[in-house]
């Protein structure tokens, strides 16, 4: 792990801490991750990006708590520590400084044309701070430190990384070649979970209404009840096409959990109903999402060995992310500590 080994793609990702993580960010981040880690092409490293959170409001126990929470959820869904560092954000000071570097070598109009910051700053009115305007740099400098060839992301992070890839253009432009200029990697199938009340919608934990959205964490019976009333349409033929926001949501789903083709699911569904239909995706996920439930309920009460693997994890990424640091410090002109 330590050297990024000839001939194997580094890989860095990482997610936001929050309570609820969704059947979303399952299928369309996470269960990719372990395919990803469990690919010998690979070699990767994946962090609870903590330091993010606090562009919005926190409160200190739940933001602890959610910290936590999401760092076992990584170990639940099959991650293995020995395998890849997986670490939190903030255990790593490199992440913070890179940041500052690379604010420099950043134009306030670039990052004025984030649409993420623009959606953010219109729904946080109060609290338009600094942090929310240079959340990319500091996006930019978790990959950059770990000269990442991939990054695994949802379709609303190609603009971060795009901004990524041009910072790190620059930079080698004006010194010399120092960063790996990272691709994007987004998985073609599940990427994009809509909301089962309207499934013109992402699927957000943020929905008012708690059928709108599965959590990894739900209970069997909640995930069942949750497929039961998705909205579907008044066709009853479970095909993939226009105007079946709710089938196709529903269909790519199950084509995720199950890997089937939707050619595969319309021939195994022809001549029955939706209720059969939204009963089997519901089951499906049930199965899939039990053994991380399960890995989770275990692993979330064993504090200390949490705290082991996360500082294993920052032992390893710190002493990569240092050598990327201590590199661009050189190229800029600093003196060495
Ligand atoms: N901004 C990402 C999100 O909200 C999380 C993130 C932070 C990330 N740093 C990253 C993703 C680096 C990929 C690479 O989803």
């Amino acid at each position: 792990m330590e050297n990024n080994q000839v001939n194997k793609k580094r890989v860095f990702s990482a997610i936001q801490p929050s309570g609820m993580l969704t059947l979303g960010n399952y299928l369309g981040a996470l269960k990719n991750w372990t395919a990803i880690q469990n690919d010998d092409r690979f070699d990767c490293l994946y962090a609870v990006a903590d330091l993010h959170a606090i562009t919005v409001r926190q409160e200190p126990a739940k933001l602890r708590e959610q910290i936590r929470s999401t760092f076992a959820l990584l170990i639940a869904i099959g991650l293995d520590p020995d395998r890849s560092p997986i670490f939190l954000q903030s255990h790593v000071p490199y992440h913070a400084q890179l940041a500052w570097l690379l604010n420099c070598y950043t134009q306030f109009g670039e990052l004025s044309r984030m649409t993420q910051f623009k959606d953010k700053s219109a729904k946080h009115a109060d609290n338009i701070n600094a942090g929310l305007f240079t959340y990319p740099t500091l996006m930019a400098a978790d990959i950059l430190l770990y000269q990442s060839d991939l990054v695994p992301i949802g379709q609303d992070q190609k603009q971060h990384l795009e901004l990524a890839r041009n910072i790190a253009e620059r930079f080698n432009a004006l010194y010399s070649p120092t960063f790996v200029v990272p691709d994007p990697y987004i998985p073609k199938i599940g990427a994009r979970v809509m909301s089962l009340q309207d499934p013109c919608k992402k699927m957000s934990k943020s929905d008012e209404n708690v059928n709108a959205w599965v959590a990894i964490l739900d209970k069997p019976e909640d995930i069942m009840r949750k497929f039961k009333r998705a909205v579907t349409d008044s066709e009853a033929r479970v095909v993939y096409g226009d105007g079946k926001d709710g089938i196709n949501n529903l269909m790519s789903i199950y084509s995720a959990v199950t890997g089937m083709t939707m050619e595969q699911i319309a021939a195994e569904f022809d001549g029955k109903g939706y209720g059969d239909f939204k009963t089997a995706v519901g089951e499906a996920v049930v199965e899939q999402l039990r053994p991380v439930r399960e890995r989770y309920e275990s692993i979330i009460k064993e504090k200390d060995y949490l705290e082991q693997l996360y500082k294993q994890g920052a032992e390893t990424a710190n002493r990569i992310a240092a050598k990327t640091f201590f590199k661009a410090m050189k190229k800029i002109g600093y003196v060495l500590p």
